[in-house]
């Protein structure tokens, strides 16, 4: 094994004595793509650095949350005058006061929110919320989404569940999933089927409107449409998980930019600046059913502590138009380019973005659904191209059907690098 592929090993080691795996999230691993996961010291702009004082550009960004890249000043000034006046109340505070105000000016199905400490919080407890104004129980997600790791939603879930050999976790109690509907995303005529059958028990459905955990795939607006039409009329909560999506093309979010709204959303990633967050809201008279107004509880020690909205209020008044204007472009322009040139040499493979959030499809077909997703996937490949471009500094997810970012503080010049990594590997002879 070469010295890449090698990483941090002794302080690995320990860290396999003291914590599952040596991580404390799966797909951190490297099961995916076998090896030693790196052990990150320090991050700077679009460049990570690991224990050993190797640089690499970063496309992993924190799993999409750093839009600014690493150390953003404005973020850095925020977070150290918010600890310079206490790190946490336990009360309202006025930073929180002002995030809110900023989401629910920008996402249009934001009426009032909540914050939380995680995206599988916002999407578990935005479930509850629906359930409990709908007094129905069911609910439907699509195959390959993946809303976090709660009990009802692990079912047919990408990310790194995609990867263990049964399609949800052990540990998870058949009652919990009896009540989850996972349907193939982007196939209208199986929803409106689904739902014609059992819409007086349905409380939500759920989507990333975009989804990001199977890699990139892009809605058709017939299948976004059916489902605002259809949930509109059975009066079923419509929940867009924009906790991948949320601000990573404009402020208004995706919804904002394909002009379907949903009746709530959830946030996370992006909005907390670097730091742990999540968010859920929607319309007024379904948000009223929450605690303290209404009877569905939900709770937090750290619920919007003041340094995180600190540090998200920061990031999200760094998102101006010219700066989405730029980084969409740019992203948008290395995805045509690379594929034109992959397209010519008849490579097996292409790209797929939304905007900053990109992906790769070992197959030159274009994919719409998990099953879709899963064939122009391949575990071998991947693990190739993933240490072919760790040997030239540059970090993407470690693992296959995930996606990958880019931030505002990438330069062209590191653009044109994984251009070039990505060619010399599908086409070897270019
Ligand atoms: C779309 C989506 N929803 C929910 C989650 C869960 O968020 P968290 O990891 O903050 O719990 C993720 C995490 O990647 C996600 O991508």
């Amino acid at each position: 094994m070469d010295r890449i592929k090698k990483g941090d090993s002794p302080l690995f080691r320990i860290s396999q004595k003291v914590m599952v795996g040596g991580v404390n999230s799966p797909v951190r691993a490297f099961k995916a793509v076998g090896g030693h996961p790196l052990v990150m010291d320090r991050g700077r702009g679009s460049k990570l650095y690991d224990t050993g004082g190797r640089s690499y550009t970063d496309y992993c960004l924190s799993w999409g949350a750093l839009i600014l890249g690493h150390r953003h000043p404005a973020v850095l000034a925020a977070v150290q005058k918010a600890v310079n006046k206490g790190t946490s109340f336990g009360t309202t505070s006025k930073p929180e006061i002002e995030i809110a105000r900023f989401i629910v000016k920008h996402v249009p199905s934001i009426d009032m929110v909540r914050f939380v400490n995680s995206g599988t919080e916002a999407t578990m407890s935005a479930i509850r919320l629906a359930r409990g104004f709908t007094k129905r129980s069911k609910i439907i997600k699509f195959d390959g989404c993946y809303h976090g790791h709660s009990d009802d939603l692990l079912a047919m879930a990408g990310s790194g569940v995609a990867f263990l050999p049964v399609s949800s976790s052990k540990g998870i109690p058949e009652a919990h999933v009896q009540d989850t509907i996972s349907l193939p995303f982007n196939d209208p005529q199986t929803l409106v089927h689904a739902i014609e059958r059992h819409h007086n028990e349905i409380a939500c459905v759920i989507v990333e409107p975009v989804a990001g955990n199977m890699g990139v795939i892009n809605p058709t607006m017939d299948f976004l449409k059916t489902l605002r039409a259809l949930t509109k009329k059975y009066g079923i909560v419509l929940i867009f998980d924009e906790v991948m999506s949320g601000f990573r093309s404009n402020l208004g979010c995706v919804q904002a930019d394909l002009g379907i709204i949903p009746d709530m959303t959830c946030l996370g990633k992006i909005i907390g600046g670097g730091f742990p967050v999540g968010a859920y809201g929607g319309r007024k008279d379904i948000m009223k059913h929450l605690a303290p107004l209404g009877g569905v509880y939900q709770a937090g020690t750290f619920s919007g502590t003041p340094v995180v909205m600190e540090a998200g209020l920061a990031a999200l008044k760094n998102l101006t138009p010219s700066m989405y204007k730029k980084l969409n472009a740019l992203c948008d322009d290395f995805v045509f380019r690379t594929n034109l040139d992959l397209k010519k040499a008849k490579a097996a493979a292409h790209l797929v973005n939304y905007r900053s959030m990109i992906s790769i499809r070992f197959s030159e077909n274009p994919v719409s659904n998990y099953l879709e997703a899963r064939k122009a996937s391949s575990d071998e490949l991947y693990a190739k191209l993933f240490y072919h471009l760790l040997r030239r500094g540059i970090y993407l997810p470690p693992a296959d059907l995930e996606s990958f970012f880019v931030s505002s503080a990438h330069s062209i010049k590191e653009i044109d690098a994984l251009c070039k990594a990505l060619k010399d590997f599908f086409i070897p002879a270019a």
